[in-house]
Formats: structure tokens, C-alpha cells, sequence
């Protein structure tokens, strides 16, 4: 992150014009681009977190997401090791940098995707299915044992069918959790994505069993219309095996 962006908060409030009207872009519809397509693309254009994103050069909206996490609840630390879990394009890796002192010597961080991702400096990459055999040993020998925090802002591809997309997202948190698990450090933290729907109870109960802390928080940043928000679990009690 450059010196510039540091300075600035992580409300993403920055597409108004010199009076602070906001601004708004109304997209045409083309020959050949559906209608939906074009209400995404004036999205886009229209959401202050896109545009603060790219001037930020930060690599997903998503990253105020953290950020705004992070400012509120002080979960990455000076010096911590942190995995970032389903880690591509990149935007939740940069803050994990920013925050742990990656640049300046002091913490690592680990993006960890099944697709290929770009190079980021201050973070080692590593093309990878989690839920691999040996992902959690792979991992631990990258970083030289265990990490401070996991944090997983990984979704499963949506079905558009409403209970079938919260249940495999949900498990996909569980899946996470068992990771999690394998390779934090006592007192660490985890942060995952789930979809507000019901059976995440039962996934908060299942936290309480392993920290000491459990919240469901949704960030300023996650779409008032969406049903996404995130659990953080903190002061892991450790792996008992
Ligand atoms: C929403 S994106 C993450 C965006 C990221 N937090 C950012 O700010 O740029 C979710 C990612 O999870 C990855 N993913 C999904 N399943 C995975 C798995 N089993 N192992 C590793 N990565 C996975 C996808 O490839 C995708 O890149």
C-alpha cells in the first residue's frame, strides 16, 4: 500500500465531486450486453468502494471489507503470521500486509488460492486447494510453524438457489474452521465469510467449542442487499489433539 493510501481511512468514500455531491454514471445500453449486465456495470461504476479501490491500487473492493473488520475489532497485529485463505485477486492479502508490518520486516502473510494468483509483494503465494491432505502441514512449513490468524474470504460458486447456497457456503466455513484449526497458534484468530440464513447458529455454536469469542459482523463495505457477513473468532483455545 502506498504512503498515500495510509493516510486516508477505510470508509471508501471517494467517488464525489469537489463539492462532495456524489457523483453518479449512467451506463447506455449496448448492442449485444444484457440488461443485467449493464445495471452491473453502472454498479460498478457507481460504488465509491470500486472506485476508492482503484485509486488505492488495492486489487478488490473487498479489501475495505477487512480493513473495516480489522479497524473495529484490532484483529491483525504487528508481527503476526496470517494465512489468507481462497486469497485471489489479491485485496484482503494487501491489508494483511499493511497491518501485520509485512513490508517492514515484521509479520508474513501466506495467499493461498486454488487458482493461480499474481505475485504480491510482502506476501508468499502458493496455488493450492485447502482442503487438500497435508494443506495445514504445507502451509505450517511455508510460515515455520503456526499462524496467528486465518482469515477466509472464500464463497462457494452460488446455485441461485437460496438453502443450497447457504448450505454450501456454511460448509465451506466448517471446511476453513478444520484448517483453521490444524494451524493456529493458541490465542489466534479467524475470520470467514458465511451467508445469513439460519443453520449459521449451528457453525457458531461449533466456533464457541474452539475460541473463546464469537461474533457475526457485517462490514460497512458488504452490500446492504447482500446476505454475506462474516464470523470472527478470537483467543483460540488451541489444537487439542
Ligand atoms: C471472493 S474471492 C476472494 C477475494 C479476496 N478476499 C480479495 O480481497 O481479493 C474467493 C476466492 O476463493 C478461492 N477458493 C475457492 N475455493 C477454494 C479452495 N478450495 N482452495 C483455495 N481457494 C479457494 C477462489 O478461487 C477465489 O479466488
Amino acid at each position: 500500500m502506498t504512503d498515500k493510501s495510509k493516510k486516508k481511512n477505510s470508509s471508501g468514500r471517494g467517488s464525489s465531486d469537489a463539492s462532495g455531491r456524489l457523483l453518479h454514471t449512467k451506463v447506455k445500453s449496448a448492442r449485444g450486453r444484457k440488461y443485467s449486465s449493464t445495471l452491473w456495470l453502472e454498479r460498478q461504476l457507481n460504488d465509491p468502494y470500486v472506485v476508492e479501490a482503484r485509486a488505492r491500487g488495492l486489487r478488490s473492493r473487498a479489501a475495505f471489507k477487512l480493513m473495516q473488520l480489522d479497524d473495529k475489532y484490532k484483529l491483525l497485529k504487528s508481527g503476526d503470521s496470517v494465512v489468507d485463505l481462497g486469497a485471489a485477486p489479491g485485496g484482503w492479502t494487501q491489508v494483511a500486509i499493511d497491518r501485520v508490518g509485512a513490508l517492514k520486516g515484521k509479520g508474513q502473510v501466506l495467499a493461498l488460492d486454488i487458482l493461480e494468483m499474481e505475485p504480491i509483494a510482502g506476501a508468499k503465494v502458493i496455488q493450492l486447494d485447502f482442503t487438500e491432505d497435508d494443506a495445514d502441514n504445507k502451509v505450517k512449513a511455508m510460515l515455520g510453524g503456526p499462524v496467528n490468524a486465518v482469515i477466509s474470504d472464500m464463497a462457494a460458486p452460488t446455485t441461485g438457489h437460496k438453502q443450497t447456497d447457504h448450505i454450501r457456503i456454511v460448509y465451506m466455513c466448517e471446511l476453513a474452521l478444520d484448517f483453521a484449526v490444524d494451524v493456529l497458534a493458541p490465542d489466534g484468530v479467524f475470520i470467514a465469510k458465511v451467508l445469513k440464513g439460519g443453520t449459521e447458529n449451528d457453525l457458531l455454536d461449533l466456533l464457541k467449542r474452539s475460541f473463546s469469542v464469537v461474533r457475526h459482523a457485517k462490514p460497512e463495505a458488504s452490500r446492504a442487499d447482500s446476505r454475506e457477513a462474516y464470523v470472527i473468532a478470537t483467543g483460540f483455545r488451541g489444537n487439542k489433539e
